[in-house]
């Protein structure tokens, strides 16, 4: 091969241009740079044969064969974005969704632990709340210690506690540690409710050892048990769609104080219990006011703020309110159980349109 000159680059660089314009995938176009500038490329062996060349030849071919690699991988470079640009048009203009089509009937239903978690949300986000979350897995200071749980305090006991094999981190028995959490993390006022699920080892027909509760808290100036009572009292009647007669009696949690429990009233009718009505009352939720040493434990100051808290098992509700008569049948996961007590996935629950 003879010695190439400044004009035989001229010619290569056409061709070699022509061949990039060329190129209409992203595939052709690497061949092409392979071909040019890869190991064995074309302008690479050009590049090596520099060595055995007169230092006056070099002088002229170096910056020569410099200034076409630059080019030509610079034009590369601009394929290969046009090239790129119309690959995710071209994705784009066959992915579109024709939101017109009519869905069908969907074959899944929601399960009625779902839909009563929508229909709380929607009942206290109308009441100014937001929705807070926390992990499943907590450690002692969130699930315990900061909710005014002392170590060997015997309410700790009472929870049937699943701890995790480093002895450290718990399922978490109630959602009350998303109280600790949020008032850690944001600053007053707070106004959440936290749903989630819990873990307590105990079985039987009313309780599982995987369930779920909605936690709520409020966090202002001036909060006191009135305001608790006023927003239970407003939740109930929404969520029963229906006057619902409640009753608060006195209880203790340590991390309330004073800490009551709510009873709703109801009456057995054969098989079905009907709320609102009758002589009998079934409990369903714990609240009270904030412990000034929760407050404390999440560095507020309990002379300027106070606030209340309650925690309802979510389960229990979904089986007064629709009528199931066994907790356990709620999570076998049986596609004849849900066809029949499960919603429909396209109804959402609003205050407007009713609830369910
Ligand atoms: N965490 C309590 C329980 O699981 C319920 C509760 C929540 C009580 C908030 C008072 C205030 O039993």
């Amino acid at each position: 091969m003879s010695t190439p000159t400044p004009s035989d680059l001229d010619t290569v660089k056409a061709r070699i241009s022509e061949q990039i314009a060329a190129s209409e995938t992203l595939a052709a176009l690497d061949a092409v740079r392979v071909a040019a500038l890869g190991k064995k490329g074309e302008i690479s062996l050009m590049m090596r044969g520099l060595g055995k060349m007169s230092a006056d030849e070099k002088k002229v071919m170096g910056p020569a064969l410099n200034g076409l690699k630059t080019e030509l991988s610079g034009q590369i470079e601009t394929r290969k974005a046009e090239l790129e640009a119309r690959a995710l048009d071209a994705a784009l203009a066959s992915e579109t969704m024709d939101m017109s089509l009519p869905v069908g009937r969907p074959t899944g239903t929601l399960h009625p632990v779902s839909q009563v978690m929508e229909e709380m949300a929607v009942i206290f986000s109308d009441m100014g709340f937001s929705v807070a979350e926390g992990p499943d897995i907590e450690d002692d200071f969130h699930n315990f210690t900061a909710l005014n749980f002392p170590p060997g305090h015997p309410a700790r006991d009472m929870h049937d506690t699943f701890f995790l094999n480093d002895g450290e981190r718990v399922l978490r028995t109630h959602t009350s540690p998303v109280q600790i959490r949020t008032m850690m993390s944001k600053s007053p006022p707070i106004r959440i409710i936290a749903p989630g699920r819990t873990y307590r080892s105990d079985s039987d027909q009313t309780h599982t050892p995987m369930f779920h509760q909605v936690e709520g808290l409020v966090i202002g100036r001036d909060i006191h048990m009135g305001h608790l009572k006023g927003v239970l009292m407003d939740f109930v009647s929404a969520f029963f769609e229906t006057d619902v007669d409640v009753r608060f009696r006195p209880h203790h949690f340590p991390f309330t104080e004073p800490s009551a429990e709510m009873d709703v009233r109801y009456t057995r009718d054969g098989d079905s219990i009907k709320i609102g009505a009758g002589d009998s009352w079934m409990e369903i939720l714990g609240c009270g006011m904030v412990h000034p040493n929760v407050l404390e434990a999440c560095n507020l100051d309990p002379e300027e703020y106070q606030g209340f808290a309650f925690g309802m098992g979510v389960d229990r509700l979904a089986m007064l309110k629709y009528g199931m008569p066994d907790l356990r049948d709620m999570f076998a996961g049986d596609p004849r159980w849900l066809a029949h007590y499960g919603f429909s996935p396209l109804l959402q629950a609003s205050l407007e349109s009713g609830l369910s």
